[in-house]
């Protein structure tokens, strides 16, 4: 009878998501299937119907340190009874100081201007203005024609109207604001892979469109090292290394985007490190908070900020809300010390032998284009498109949480998965996939 009861209190619920509720990327006429989740532990989530599927996306790239882990819940616990929000105008935090302290101290030697805001793409839209406002600065009330944006194709940055701008124009999720949006450069996307033997023809692309515009560039923005949502691809080291050179020669800014590499996912706590270069700007999000919540920051050069000081207005013309909100950045310096102290490196790296390891038969099945592992990223990547609605109800029955896009099958666990849960979960995906690839 309970049973009875419990189940016509999860079929309303989903009833009434379906009926009223829009989710990420969908229709709401004709919705896909949602699953009910009601708690997660670990690398479990553990659905409203009694099923527990672990893991593969850490919710997008954001929860490392596995759900409702003791230490982050115990913060965001105790921060909640001092102090939950305060508006950060005229008024400032233990929280957010201690929080931008270790944002100094860890991201790349020379970043120390640390701004908060709420998510990736606002933290994109944040870093944009910022650069813009550098050069007008320098313009000092001329005319400023360096206001543009360079980036790569087959990049990501978000879903907010100047993030979208330097998204992959083509066959990219924004195509549909063709027109609408600003206008853009886009070098080729980087072919020369990771573990390559770096090509310097890769970089003439990019070489090339720099040279051209840079009276009108004002940054540069790119994902380094790691291009996410665009394509899941891992490029080479030198090819940032070049970007960076040429911004210096050209006096361009260079934003790294990091809101999907930061905080350990690529094996080196920043995708720049990869390259041992500093950005001008600096994007973090999603992993920030250890997943528990929403909140971005832009950590940007001593000079961007001094410069933007002495221009006129004199101030940085951004202010959100819930700016640096207290239980985000307690919950965030929890999670950022909880991850340096930790072996962090020693662990992704046995995650990506073991994905590599684990999901390397998947290249046997006819209709897999290739299968590559970096950090705690895995992929499966496909001839064709997948459909959605059936592969992801056919994981479910698996027992794991793994979200395609495209012709894209990717996980990115939280980096307390043991051994045993990743082998279920690319055992899982190597069937998943042999079953999918042979229905016409
Ligand atoms: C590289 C990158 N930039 C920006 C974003 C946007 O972040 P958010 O979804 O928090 O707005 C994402 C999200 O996937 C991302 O991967």
């Amino acid at each position: 009878m309970k049973e009875e009861l419990l189940n016509r209190s999860i079929e309303e619920l989903l009833a009434f998501d379906r009926n009223y509720i829009w989710h990420p990327y969908s229709s709401i006429e004709n919705p896909l299937e949602v699953f009910l989740v009601e708690s997660a532990e670990g690398v479990r989530l553990k659905l409203g119907d009694g099923r527990e599927l672990i893991d593969g996306m850490a919710s997008w790239w954001s929860v490392i340190h596995g759900y409702n882990h003791p230490l982050l819940t115990e913060t965001i616990e105790k921060q909640a009874k001092k102090l939950a929000h305060v508006m950060f105008g005229g008024l400032t935090h233990a929280p957010g100081i201690e929080l931008a302290k270790l944002l100094v101290k860890y991201t790349p030697e020379g970043l120390n201007r640390v701004f908060f805001c709420d998510s990736g793409s606002v933290a994109v839209e944040v870093a944009m203005k910022m650069a813009m406002q550098y050069h007008f600065a320098l313009s000092r009330g001329g005319q400023n024609r360096k206001n543009r944006f360079l980036t790569i194709r087959s990049g990501y940055h978000g879903d907010t109207f100047h993030a979208m701008s330097v998204c992959d124009p083509v066959g990219g999720m924004h195509s549909i604001y063709d027109g609408v949006l600003p206008r853009y450069f886009f070098a080729d996307a980087p072919s020369c892979r990771f573990e390559d033997d770096w090509d310097e023809r890769d970089i003439l692309s990019f070489e090339s469109l720099i040279r051209t515009h840079h009276d009108n560039l004002c940054a540069v923005i790119l994902e380094p090292i790691v291009q996410g949502a665009g394509g899941m691809r891992f490029y080479h080291p030198e090819y940032l290394r070049c970007v960076r050179r040429l911004c210096d020669e050209y006096r361009v800014l260079l934003i790294a985007d990091e809101i999907a590499t930061g905080f350990g996912r690529s094996g080196e706590l920043f995708g720049c490190n990869h390259a041992g270069i500093t950005p001008d700007i600096m994007c973090l999000g999603k992993a920030l908070t250890g997943g528990y919540m929403t909140l971005a920051a832009v950590v940007a050069k001593e000079r961007v900020g001094r410069v933007i000081s002495e221009g006129n207005p004199g101030i940085f013309m951004h202010g959100p809300t819930f700016m640096a909100n207290p239980l985000a950045c307690s919950v965030a310096v929890s999670s950022f010390e909880l991850l340096i102290s930790s072996d962090w490196q020693e662990r992704i790296s046995g995650i990506e032998n073991k994905l590599s390891e684990g999901l390397s038969p998947c290249r046997l099945i006819p209709g897999v284009a290739d299968v590559r592992a970096l950090g705690a990223i895995g992929v499966v990547e496909l001839e064709k498109p997948v459909n959605m609605e059936r592969i992801q109800k056919r994981f479910v029955e698996n027992g794991v949480w793994v979200r395609p896009f495209g012709k894209l099958v990717y996980v990115m666990p939280p980096y307390i998965i043991n051994d045993k849960d990743l082998q279920f979960l690319t055992e899982a995906i190597c069937r998943v996939v042999e079953i999918e690839s042979s229905i016409e």
